[in-house]
Formats: structure tokens, C-alpha cells, sequence
């Protein structure tokens, strides 16, 4: 069975960039293949961050990927830090990647760009990415647009090390779906949806309520024309929500257009689906957050697993580059 890795990052509420982008691809993967998704609590590290609310975002995040269909007795569900193994071959890797490789990626330029002191793990934070991925030996990456220049990059360091110290890792692939890879925020349709960057009026969060799923769309920036067209160039707001009706009925864009010849009932189709689609998720997250030992009882298990499923590929990479091998 192939291997799937993916990771999401405790900082905020999960929304449905997530969903459609990452997590219904996720859900979707352990069926049918062997499935390892990780909160990478981590990498949460690299921006400001509260401790309470990092800890608190780590097990909400859990429930809220077990309230989207993720069965811990199914796949392997874990946090990032429970399992050492993710640093120490992170360290392997950044002796694999150069400094100009990671100054390049979009990700690192963007973030850090307002920032008057960025954090030197926000440089090496595809490094540590790689080694989520590499560790478990991984076919395909499901995730979102916006990871297809850390996945390539993982990639690349796979390749350099195997030919520099012998075949190490397997190759993995980005899995990126067909529609809303990339949803944009509901205030600003230039920007994606983001836990940690998007307005609060422009993220639809899979926890909110019907009420607020229907004010967020409703109050979504559209444009002064009043056509509905499939344009995401010159029409961002409209695009994005064609792309969200979209990804939650299946059908093309173009041909959801064609059917509306003004906003109103467009925002209003799209408000019935997220709320069908949303509504058992919601009441999911509000019974596991009354038991949250459940979840955490779910992550123990799924880190003992993660660390062993993890350590043959560490230890070929520690022996490949010349670490002499250690006790136990
Ligand atoms: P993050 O919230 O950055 O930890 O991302 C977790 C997963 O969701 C990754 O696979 C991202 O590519 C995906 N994702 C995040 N934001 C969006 C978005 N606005 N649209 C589509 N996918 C997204
Ligand atoms: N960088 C990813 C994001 O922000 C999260 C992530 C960390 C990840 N490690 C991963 C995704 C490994 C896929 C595989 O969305």
C-alpha cells in the first residue's frame, strides 16, 4: 500500500482552506492507503506564539481533523514533538540543504517580510518539513497550493542525499487537488484563507456556526459588475466562491456560473452547501472538545506508532552519512 504523509500546524482554528485544500483529501487517503498525518507543533514555533494557546490549539486541532472523518484506529495521527526523530534527521538535512536554496522559497520571503527579526527556524523550516516527509518513507503528499514549493524542495534534499551518501529516502510527490487548492479569504480574495493572517470575517472556520457562515458569505467582497463569470484574475472574489460551491458539489466552476446571473442567489447556494457540509462536522468538534482525554489518549497511541514506523529510515540516513551507530 502507498504511503501518505501530511502535516498541519496547531495556530489557529482549522477552516475550509484546510478542509477542501488538505484535510478532505486526508480522510479521503486513509482507506486506501497506508496514512500518517501529523500536527507539527513545531513548526508552529517559527512565528509568535503564546504558549497557552499553543498548547490548547494542538489537541483542538486533532479534534478537529477526528471531527472531519480522520479515524485514529485507522491511520496514524501524532504530534510532531512527541517523536525526536523529526529534529535529529531535520539536523541531517539542513547539512544536506544550502542557505540560498531556503532564502528562496516564497513562503520564508512572505513571512518574514514584515518582521524586523525572523527567526532563524523560519529559514530552515522546509528543512524540518523535508524530515516530517522523508522519515516515513513517503509516496504522496496531500496538501494545498501553497506547499507545492516545500514539497519540490523535499524532494530535491531526498535526491542530493541519496546521491551523495547512497539511496536513502524515497522520492515523494505533492498530491494537490484539482479545485480549491487555494482558497482565497472572503474580505481580502487576493490573500488565501489563513489560520494565522486572514481576517476573522474572511475565515470560514469548519467549527462555525450556520450563522456565521452565512454572515461571512454574505458580506464577502465580490466587485461593481454584477455578472458571475469564472475569472479569478479579474474577478477574485467571485472565482472564490464559485471555487468553494465547487469543491463542495463537484461540479466545474465554469458550470456553476453559467446557472447564477447575479451575487445574491450565488452566496446564498453557497452559504446551503457549506452549512450541509459543515453542520455534522460542528456538532462533532462541540461532543469531542466535552471529552478531550479521548483525542489525547488517540495522539499517545498514534506517537508510539509515528516513532516506530519513523526510526529504519533515521537510522539508514545516520549510517549513510557516516554516524557511528548508538545503543539501543
Ligand atoms: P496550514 O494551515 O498552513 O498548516 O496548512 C495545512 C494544510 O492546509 C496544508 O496542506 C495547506 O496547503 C492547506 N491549506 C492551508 N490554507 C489553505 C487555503 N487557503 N486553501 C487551500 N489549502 C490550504
Ligand atoms: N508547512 C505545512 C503548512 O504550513 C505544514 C507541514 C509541516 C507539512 N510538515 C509537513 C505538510 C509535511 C505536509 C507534509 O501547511
Amino acid at each position: 500500500m502507498a504511503r501518505i504523509f501530511s502535516g498541519i500546524q496547531p495556530s489557529g482554528d482549522l477552516h475550509v482552506g484546510n478542509y477542501f485544500g488538505a484535510v478532505r483529501q486526508w480522510v479521503a487517503g486513509q482507506a486506501v492507503s497506508d496514512a500518517v498525518y501529523c500536527i507539527v507543533d513545531l513548526h508552529a514555533l517559527t512565528l509568535d506564539i503564546d504558549p497557552a494557546a499553543l498548547r490548547a490549539r494542538t489537541v483542538d486541532t486533532a479534534i478537529g481533523l477526528v471531527a472531519s472523518g480522520l479515524d485514529p484506529d485507522v491511520c496514524t495521527l501524532f504530534v510532531q514533538s512527541h517523536v525526536p526523530a523529526h529534529t535529529e534527521l531535520a539536523w541531517l538535512l539542513e547539512c544536506t540543504a544550502s542557505y540560498g536554496e531556503l532564502r528562496r522559497m516564497t513562503q520564508f520571503k512572505d513571512k518574514g517580510k514584515d518582521q524586523e527579526s525572523v527567526r532563524a527556524s523560519l529559514l530552515t523550516y522546509p528543512v524540518l518539513m523535508a524530515a516530517d516527509i522523508l522519515l516515513y518513507d513517503t509516496d504522496r503528499v496531500p496538501v494545498g497550493d501553497d506547499q507545492r514549493q516545500h514539497i519540490e524542495l523535499a524532494r530535491d534534499l531526498a535526491i542530493r542525499f541519496n546521491s551523495r551518501y547512497g539511496d536513502t529516502f524515497v522520492v515523494p510527490e505533492a498530491a494537490i487537488p484539482p479545485r480549491a487548492a487555494r482558497v482565497m479569504d472572503l474580505q481580502r480574495p487576493e490573500n488565501k484563507m489563513s489560520k494565522s493572517t486572514g481576517t476573522p470575517l474572511g475565515t470560514i472556520a469548519i467549527a462555525d456556526s450556520a450563522d456565521e457562515i452565512a454572515k461571512k458569505v454574505r458580506r464577502a467582497v465580490t466587485d461593481t459588475e454584477s455578472d458571475v463569470r469564472y475569472d479569478p484574475a479579474a474577478k477574485p472574489g467571485v472565482a472564490n466562491l464559485l471555487e468553494l460551491l465547487s469543491a463542495a458539489t463537484g461540479e466545474e466552476p465554469d458550470t456553476i456560473a453559467a446557472r447564477y446571473h447575479a451575487y445574491g442567489p450565488l452566496k446564498a447556494d453557497v452559504v446551503e452547501a457549506l452549512v450541509e457540509l459543515l453542520t455534522p462536522v460542528r456538532a462533532r468538534i462541540l461532543e469531542l472538545s466535552d471529552d478531550p482525554a479521548t483525542v489525547s489518549a488517540a495522539l499517545e497511541k498514534g506517537a508510539a506508532k509515528a516513532g516506530r514506523l519513523a526510526s529504519p529510515a533515521l537510522d539508514r540516513a545516520r549510517a549513510a552519512i557516516g554516524l557511528t551507530a548508538r545503543a539501543g
